[in-house]
């Protein structure tokens, strides 16, 4: 790589250690004060990195999505993801064999496939409202979590409610738990020094969850038990040779269907939910939407597929996602030179869009930083200007599965329970590996 001698946009002249503890601390600060002072491109420099140049402008985001893969390299970028997530995961792939791996993944997430998971997410968020007693103040993104973290056991890996779900749902957590410390993300911090060490502990809870991925491929395989599922689907699915995935493709495949779509999906809730009690009027015009969707369908409670379908409900999660993007950047690296932004960059450089500066433009986003549902009623935004799910070839597989479960979960919430926002202090985002959820896990308390 010849990066360090080629001209890079302007930057923060501050010591690297810095703009690292200000990108772990408040990353959404220090995007803004980059594009005021210098507007795109600009250059991001953290410990243990090549300079990252940002850009977020319609213009240049679309000449990065309009890539075949073949230019812009995302599976290269995201490689501090790659001792979880392991090296055939296609997060990490680039070119054909991402292309490879996208292709045998897609099916299952397809838009229609979705209706049939419905009754699972509606189950896991009722699950969790059972446990909220009147009165109580709670953590509400650890409860997220827990909604979609059963889901995705139960709709990707085909588990049923019992032990062996309870199990792989302990597992799983400590993985993700000690995962997320955000240190992790320096790839220096990522050194096993036994078993007490950091990286040592996460890297043996890997090897239990492996475990028994492993031994669930192997019965599978052996029983052919296949069910609705993603796993049953994936297991009989060929590429354009005719080759079925191998059991380490398909370990590594539903660990990144398990971490991007957890987390992720759980931490965009926590922010709608968030955002819908803060906004007066918000949660009455909510609930009289619900309560008209269960008179008319003469349902004493909402159908998933109904639930789905709410206007109100779709834009909340998509407003959600614009004003607090869970992942604010996507990345690729420069397989050769290109001028982006203006700038003669040599291969290897890092780029990225920032999603968050991308969805704060006043130019499409009047009063950028109000929660307001209504930009997105009646209205399909550029993908260039609205991309909480990245884009182009790399675009998130689990959009539909996301953006189906969000509508869902909120929907049945607001149906079920009367919340307010209880923390005294004022909402920040905090970090949480790669994602930003709100702080105190966004303390809420239900009406006694
Ligand atoms: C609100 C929830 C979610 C958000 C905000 C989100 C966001 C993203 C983003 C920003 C990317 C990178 C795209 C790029 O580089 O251009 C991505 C990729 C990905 N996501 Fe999601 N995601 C969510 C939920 C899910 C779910 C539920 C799943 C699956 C169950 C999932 C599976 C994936 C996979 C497999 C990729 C890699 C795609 C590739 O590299 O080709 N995500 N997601």
């Amino acid at each position: 790589m010849v990066v360090s001698h080629a001209i890079l946009p302007p930057g923060l002249r501050i010591p690297k250690v810095a703009s690292t503890l200000m990108w772990m601390r408040k990353p959404f600060a220090l995007m803004e004060t980059c594009a005021k002072r210098f507007g795109e491109p600009y250059t991001m420099s953290l410990v243990g990195l090549p300079n990252i140049v940002m850009t977020y402008r319609p213009e240049t985001v679309k000449q990065i999505f309009a890539d075949d893969g073949e230019t812009y390299a995302a599976g290269k970028f995201n490689q501090s993801l790659s001792a979880l997530l392991g090296d055939k995961s296609v997060l990490m792939l680039d070119g054909a064999e991402h292309l490879r791996h996208r292709r045998l993944l897609l099916p299952p997430f397809h838009g229609e496939r979705m209706q049939r998971y419905g009754e699972a997410m509606l189950a896991a968020t009722d699950t969790a409202i059972d446990g909220w007693s009147p009165g109580s103040v709670f953590a509400l993104h650890p409860q997220m979590q827990d909604v979609t973290l059963r889901v995705i056991l139960r709709t990707v890996f085909g588990f049923e409610e019992g032990p062996r779900l309870d199990e792989m749902r302990r597992r799983m957590k400590r993985i993700l738990e000690l995962g997320s410390w955000p240190p992790l993300l320096i790839p220096w911090m990522r050194v096993d020094l036994g078993p007490r060490s950091p990286w040592g502990r996460f890297r043996r809870a890997v090897e239990e969850g492996d475990e028994y991925l492993f031994q669930e491929i192997e019965g599978r395989r052996r029983t052919g038990a296949r069910g609705t599922d993603v796993l049953s689907l994936l297991l009989d699915a060929r590429d354009e040779e005719g080759k079925p995935m191998s059991d380490a493709e398909l370990r590594d495949e539903l660990t990144t269907l398990l971490v991007a779509g957890h987390e992720t999906t759980a931490t965009a809730l926590a922010w709608a939910v968030r955002w819908t009690l803060a906004t007066p009027g918000l949660v009455y015009e909510l609930k009289t939407e619900i309560a008209d969707a269960r008179r008319a369908d003469g349902t004493p409670r909402l159908t998933a597929t109904r639930a789905a379908e709410l206007p109100l409900v779709d834009a909340i999660c998509r407003e959600a996602l614009r004003l607090n993007p869970v992942v604010p950047l996507v990345g690729r690296i420069l397989e050769r030179p290109v001028r982006v932004a203006g700038y003669d960059l040599p291969a290897g450089t890092p780029v990225a869009c920032s999603i968050y500066l991308a969805q704060r433009r006043p130019e499409v986003y009047p009063e950028p930083e109000r929660f307001d549902p209504s930009r997105f009623q009646g209205k399909k935004l550029s993908p260039t200007e609205f991309f909480p799910f990245g884009g182009g070839v790399r675009r998130c597989i689990g959009m539909a599965f996301a953006l189906y479960e969000m509508r869902i979960v909120l929907a049945r919430i607001f149906e079920r329970v009367q919340l307010t926002l209880a923390s005294p202090r004022p909402i920040r985002e905090e970090r949480r590996s790669i994602t930003l959820m709100p702080s105190e896990g966004l303390l809420v308390k239900v009406a006694a």
